[in-house]
């Protein structure tokens, strides 16, 4: 990405970022000259992320599950004994499948309200402390089943709409110190494992590309640039705001074929 930000001398942590959408935030906070840590639950998976984010800045990995919320805490705080406190922190981890309501069983219901929702809450609740303050921003991923109720998708729109709420609320609760919380609305992103989920195949894709009034999928770096601004000091005054980087994908319901699947 050609950034037009500067995080030199920056901390930022991205929780589950060391594959898709993830990484590539924080391959443009990198490149922006910022020191990154990522952490989720493969060792293979953060190694290759560490790899791939070092260059003048030596990257930091950890391997938590952010079920587990004492994990969470003891990486981000080896992160910030490390580098110093966090002045950008996303929370992106997640999971989904497709399934309708009948066919999820409660466990399965309960792993995604675990890894999206309370999964969030443990990032954010570990990270505060240790966000610099003032200054310190809060980016949370968030999906369009947030917004958007869908088939095959109960579970996700249940576990999203929450994380926008602790976007909002805690962006309320946190604003007082200097701290700002906002969230990110990622479009269909391409060659992805949420995509590869949600439309398996080539017509899939078509269609879905096709429902975008930008009439394209979207790619990572869409959607980190919309996070290199929420962290920066041009969105000084935005706290709150949940930012669709959707070519406008919600806007047209976000239809997905998912009876398909
Ligand atoms: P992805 O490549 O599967 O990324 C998920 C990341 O979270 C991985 O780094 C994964 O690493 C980590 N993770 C998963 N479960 C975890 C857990 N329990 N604890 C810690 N880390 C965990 O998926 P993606 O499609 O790029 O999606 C990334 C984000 O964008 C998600 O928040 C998703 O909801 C959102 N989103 C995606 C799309 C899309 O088009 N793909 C659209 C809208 C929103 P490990 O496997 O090592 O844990
Ligand atoms: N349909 C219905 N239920 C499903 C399912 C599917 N396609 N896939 C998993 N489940 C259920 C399992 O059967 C299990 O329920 P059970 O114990 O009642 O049988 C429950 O979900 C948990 O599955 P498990 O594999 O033990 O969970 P996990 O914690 O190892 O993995 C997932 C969590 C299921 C969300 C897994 O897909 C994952 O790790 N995803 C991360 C990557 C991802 O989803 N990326 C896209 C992000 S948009």
């Amino acid at each position: 990405m050609n950034a037009t930000f500067d995080y030199t001398g920056r901390n930022i942590f991205v929780a589950g970022g060391t594959s898709g959408i993830n990484l590539g935030i924080a391959k443009a906070f990198a490149a922006a000259g910022g020191r990154i840590g990522v952490g989720s639950r493969s060792q293979a998976k953060v190694d290759a992320a560490v790899a791939e984010l070092s260059g003048a800045e030596p990257a930091l990995g950890y391997v938590f599950d952010v079920r587990d919320h004492t994990a969470v805490a003891t990486a981000l705080a080896a992160f910030t004994e490390a580098a110093g406190p966090i002045d950008v922190l996303v929370s992106g981890a997640a999971g989904n499948f497709p399934a309708l309501a009948k066919d999820i069983s409660p466990n399965g219901f309960k792993a995604v309200i675990d890894i999206d929702l309370l999964g969030t809450f443990h990032v954010m609740k570990a990270a505060y402390p240790l966000l610099r303050r003032p200054g310190g921003s809060v980016i949370n991923i968030s999906a369009p089943q947030a917004q958007v109720a869908m088939s095959h998708q109960v579970h996700v729109c249940a576990a999203k709409a929450g994380v926008d709420m602790l976007t909002r609320c805690l962006a309320i609760e946190w604003g007082p110190e200097g701290l700002r919380v906002n969230g990110v609305i990622p479009g269909p992103i391409a060659g992805t494992e949420g995509m590869a989920r949600l439309a398996p195949t080539p017509e899939a894709r078509d269609r879905t590309a096709a429902s975008v009034p930008l009439r394209r999928m979207g790619n990572p770096d869409d959607v980190a640039a919309a996070c290199l601004f929420l962290g920066s000091d041009a969105a000084r005054y935005v706290s709150g705001a949940i930012l669709p980087a959707d070519g406008g994908w919600i806007l047209n319901g976000a239809p997905m074929s998912l009876d398909a699947v």
